[in-house]
């Protein structure tokens, strides 16, 4: 909808007015100074309105582009799920755009059973309560492992072949579904739960403070967002440190990752993944409508937050 306007106001003004300025030019018509401070005028609105539209038209595409429906070809992390169930070889390759390359514990990890889960997320388990939405759920382990006769977990993901491999697996109620599209026709949520680093999902703090606002109106008024993160300073890599470097020096976020995810041919669509700092999870939440109630961690990087709604 908004997507037509835009290309309404862009395309209306700008055919209709360079097609007046060029039939002027190549005529030699001299146009009264009345008309040409008309034209100066309708001009700067043109320019007012293209650069709005512009801007408009950018986050439109930023939008749409994670929101756009994986092919077979970009769908690397479905793929890689999917050969893990079968019973394949199964290695998730991460490339980042400086041009490192990382191998990852990629599918065993997605398919845990839950005594085999990092120890901060079965300690994160108890703050997890009522309806349950899983942002990001891989191959589903976590609704396997909260999936009761009489509990409620929806499981999102925008990978359709994660959200096949849930379903075979047994997972209820798997839907192909980004972040970015969460909205109250999933219904009210208790819990929202972002495991596996899935906090990184929200990709720069201006949208993880854009989607946090979001799932505070689709939440009860006592939800709790439990989301693991990595700290990206503990790290003894010089590679990553150089990467810090130079996302700082681009403005962003040290741990503000661009990376792209390949199993065999497939290959991702290039994408943000934010890790940060508990002192920076905090400045991003600050003025969302949440706030940390609590911070489980361990002697290593990785660690969960609960997040719990301010008061109003
Ligand atoms: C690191 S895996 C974590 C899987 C699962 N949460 C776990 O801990 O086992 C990240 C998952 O997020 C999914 N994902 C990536 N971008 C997403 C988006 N914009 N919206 C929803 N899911 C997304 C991927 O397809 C992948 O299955």
């Amino acid at each position: 909808m908004l997507w037509i306007q835009v290309r309404r106001i862009r395309g209306g003004f700008r055919t209709s007015s360079e097609r007046s300025l060029h039939t002027n030019r190549r005529t030699g018509f001299h146009r009264p100074s009345r008309l040409d401070a008309w034209c100066d005028c309708l001009r700067a609105t043109m320019r007012r309105r293209s650069q709005g539209a512009s801007s408009a038209h950018r986050q439109l595409k930023r939008l749409s582009s994670s929101n756009r429906m994986l092919s077979p070809r970009s769908d690397a992390i479905g793929q890689l799920i999917l050969a893990h169930y079968k019973g394949l070889p199964s290695v998730e390759i991460i490339e980042r755009d400086d041009g490192w390359f990382g191998v990852s514990t990629g599918a065993t990890a997605y398919f845990a059973p839950f005594e085999q889960w990092p120890s901060v997320e079965r300690r994160a388990m108890r703050w997890v309560r009522g309806r349950v939405l899983d942002v990001g759920c891989g191959a589903g382990r976590v609704a396997l492992h909260l999936q009761a006769p009489d509990s409620k977990v929806v499981s999102i993901d925008i990978s359709p072949v994660a959200i096949k491999t849930c379903r075979l697996r047994g997972v209820r109620d798997a839907r192909v579904c980004s972040i970015t599209s969460v909205s109250a026709r999933l219904g009210e949520f208790d819990t929202v739960l972002m495991f596996g680093n899935n906090f990184g999902l929200f990709g720069n703090p201006r949208r993880a403070r854009w989607l946090l606002r979001r799932l505070h109106g689709l939440t009860s008024p006592t939800a709790r967002i439990v989301a693991e993160s990595r700290d990206p300073y503990r790290t003894t890599s010089v590679e990553h440190r150089r990467y810090h470097q130079l996302n700082r020096r681009r403005g962003k976020l040290p741990g503000q990752l661009r990376i792209r995810v390949r199993f065999g041919h497939a290959r991702t669509p290039w994408f943000e993944y934010l890790i940060v700092s508990p002192r920076e999870m905090r400045n991003i939440v600050a003025g969302t409508g949440w706030q940390v109630a609590r911070l489980i961690r361990t002697t290593g990087a990785d660690y969960v937050v609960v997040l719990e709604k301010t008061a109003a």
